[in-house]
């Protein structure tokens, strides 16, 4: 991740060779119905206003989730023993393990990411900030498997998945991941992670619809990123932001919708779009804490407790590894 990434969970999307970026551009623009990956959505810029995203006044996710971790960081952190490893999926800017450090009797802690030069950063931060506690970065991408540090071998091993980024995995990829998290972790291996709740609509709706149109420009953006990196020729004025819940899937979805018929090349290769058709930018799934629950024991975990805010808009649940 680079300092423009100030999006802990999203930080390991940044750093994508080109090739695969356009490999996947290309071949996702081709199916029917037309997608991208939301791991595009983190360019520099896109960072930048995933940043200014999670402090508008319509999206909750953040800010809520910061409360409970600052507000229950003792029960949290009871679920550590005492001398684990603590190992971050997807750093980032470390802001929220800071409000379970202070809490916490950690062997080391081991935050994953897979832009090393801000991570190394970080970690001299944290260093300097808590003094005594061991820090191994590990630069890789937390979504395929990955080695431990040496150092932290014979330790308890928790993890840590804040930010409901799992809720941007469909539930096949949120399963991988999470058995994938089972196998790193180990027998007797644990996890603090953070997820979105299902609620009333209207709030769901408007925080992916902000009337300051920042996640307008978030989603657009990536027809920007594509234009620039990949010598694409998309009229991004001819689309338009669209954000709704599908009820049925328990997800909301973001779209750019193309105004009118138009034909956008990228690297050589033509798309054609009818008036009114969607390309699928990404989903944000949101679960009731059986459903996780659900989902957390068929990929190998069994949940030991869950908190939520008093309004019940988001969760962090502690999972221990099923035997
Ligand atoms: C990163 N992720 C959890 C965000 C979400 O809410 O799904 C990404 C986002 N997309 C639009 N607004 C925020």
């Amino acid at each position: 991740m680079n300092v423009h990434a100030t999006t802990p969970a999203e930080a390991h999307r940044l750093d994508e060779p080109t090739s695969v970026f356009a490999r996947d551009v290309i071949g996702d623009l081709s199916r029917a119905p037309k997608r991208l990956s939301p791991k595009y959505f983190y360019d520099v810029t896109g960072s930048q206003l995933f940043e200014q995203i999670t402090r508008l006044p319509e999206y909750y996710p953040t800010r809520t989730e910061l409360g409970i971790l600052r507000d229950r960081s003792r029960s949290i952190s009871a679920i550590v023993p005492e001398g684990a490893a603590l190992i971050e999926f997807g750093a980032g800017a470390t802001t929220k393990v800071r409000l379970l450090l202070g809490e916490c009797r950690l062997g080391a802690y081991v935050p994953v990411d897979i832009s090393g030069d801000f991570l190394n950063a970080q970690a001299k931060a944290l260093r300097a900030d808590y003094p005594g506690l061991a820090v191994h970065p590990v630069t890789a991408d937390f979504t395929a498997p990955f080695e431990l540090p040496e150092a932290i071998k014979a330790m308890p091993k928790v993890g840590f998945f804040p930010g409901s980024t799992l809720g941007n995995f469909e539930p096949g990829e949120a399963c991988t991941f999470l058995k994938s998290a089972r196998a790193i972790l180990g027998k007797g291996g644990r996890m603090v992670i953070g997820v979105d709740l299902e609620k009333d609509e209207r709030t769901l709706y408007d925080a992916y619809n902000d009337t300051a149109g920042v996640t307008a420009r978030f989603n657009l953006n990536v027809l920007h990123r594509i234009n620039r990196e990949l010598g694409g020729d998309f009229d991004v004025g001819a689309f338009i932001h669209r954000a709704i819940y599908n009820r049925d899937r328990h997800r909301i979805e973001m779209h750019l919708i193309c105004k009118k018929a138009l034909t956008a090349q990228v690297l050589g290769k033509k798309f054609s779009f009818r008036p009114g058709e969607s390309i699928h930018t990404e989903s944000s799934y949101k679960y009731s804490i059986d459903r996780f629950s659900v989902l957390a024991r068929v990929s190998g975990w069994n949940l030991l407790e869950s908190w939520t805010d008093q309004d019940a808009m988001f969760s962090v649940h502690a999972l221990v590894a099923s035997d």
